[in-house]
């Protein structure tokens, strides 16, 4: 059952404690974490605050704990944790240089973290290599998206993942998966999905990208600044989009230095900051404010409160 499967109701709230309920599996952790710190104390404390779903236990899809992660002498990720749930948008927020695209590349597999616990649905997991993460239903779209602009819409979806019906290419099944998927994505229709990426305007480009990670039966979508390059219009698009693949089941993670963007489309918001994760918060319980404040000092006056 997914409690979010209309991506709002019901919000998961932090958790104020004690009484916190076993996980689903029992296990230790955020479930029931021994510790009695509101969300208030964690957030002064620059600790990351965790959350319980109102109502019902969820497991989430994807669940990190003390991620460390250094090149050579740098660490660039302390003891970072972090979950995404089914339903819901969770937007991965800092500065530049904070570790956001560390941390995407250690979700995907490109560079395996050095210390730390990888959970996927409740079960320990190794994800070494992308090829892992992929065949656990975790797809990244990729800020510099990596399309072929020489390819057309067809043959970007499916580049390495051909449908083959015998020896030939199954052109047939693949448009029409294509077909299908985009016209689930899109808010506005892109013509024909034979037309070169070269041709596609910079909001088509990112559906394109975005339909290629949920082509496959994904269940972890992380978007890295997908309205990076985009104006007022497309990124409405794609925000867009991104609240229907949440509404849809997915767990969707969205790294932005927009607020506006974060505070419409997400439900949680992960901040990191010089490589520690200093708060994870339901977005109805904090302000642009004290997410701005996050971000640049690590800290916020008045967490948990609207001002
Ligand atoms: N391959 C690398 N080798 C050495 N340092 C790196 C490498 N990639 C990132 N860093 C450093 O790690 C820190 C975090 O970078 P990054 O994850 O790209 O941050 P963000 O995406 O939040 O801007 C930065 O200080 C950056 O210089
Ligand atoms: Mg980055």
């Amino acid at each position: 059952m997914n409690p979010a499967g209309n991506g709002r109701e019901p919000v998961a709230r932090p958790i104020g404690f004690p009484a916190l309920p076993d996980g689903p599996d029992g296990a230790s952790g955020p479930w029931n974490a021994a510790d009695t710190l509101t969300d208030h104390d964690r957030l002064a404390r620059g600790g990351a605050a965790r959350w319980e779903p109102l109502g019902m236990s969820v497991t989430p899809a994807l669940d990190l704990r003390g991620i460390g992660k250094s090149y050579g002498s740098v660490k660039v990720l302390d003891d970072v944790a972090f979950s995404a749930y089914p339903g819901e948008v969770t937007a991965l927020v800092g500065d530049n240089g904070a570790g956001k695209t560390t941390l995407v590349k250690c979700i995907g597999g490109i560079h395996p973290f050095d210390t730390g616990e990888y959970r996927f649905e409740g079960r320990p997991v190794r994800v070494g290599s992308p090829r892992d993460a992929t065949r656990l239903g975790i797809e990244i779209v990729h800020q510099d998206l990596a399309l072929c602009e020489n390819l057309d819409i067809v043959e970007n979806l499916f580049l390495g993942r051909e449908r083959r019906r015998g020896l030939a290419l199954d052109e047939d099944t693949m448009e029409e998966m294509a077909r299908t998927t985009l016209s689930g994505l899109s808010v506005r229709t892109m013509g024909s999905v034979r037309r070169r990426i070269s041709t596609l305007s910079g909001g088509q480009r990112q559906t394109v990208a975005i339909a290629r990670a949920v082509l496959w039966d994904s269940k972890v979508v992380v978007l890295d600044e997908p309205a990076a390059a985009l104006g007022v219009a497309q990124t409405q698009q794609v925000l867009e989009i991104v609240r229907r693949l949440a509404d849809r089941g997915l767990a969707v993670v969205l790294i932005s230095h927009n607020m506006n963007d974060v505070f419409a489309v997400s439900d949680r918001i992960a901040a990191l900051y010089l490589g520690r994760m200093v708060a994870q918060v339901s977005t109805a319980d904090v302000t642009h404010r004290q997410v701005v404040e996050l971000i640049t000092s690590g800290t916020s006056g008045e967490p948990g409160k609207r001002r």
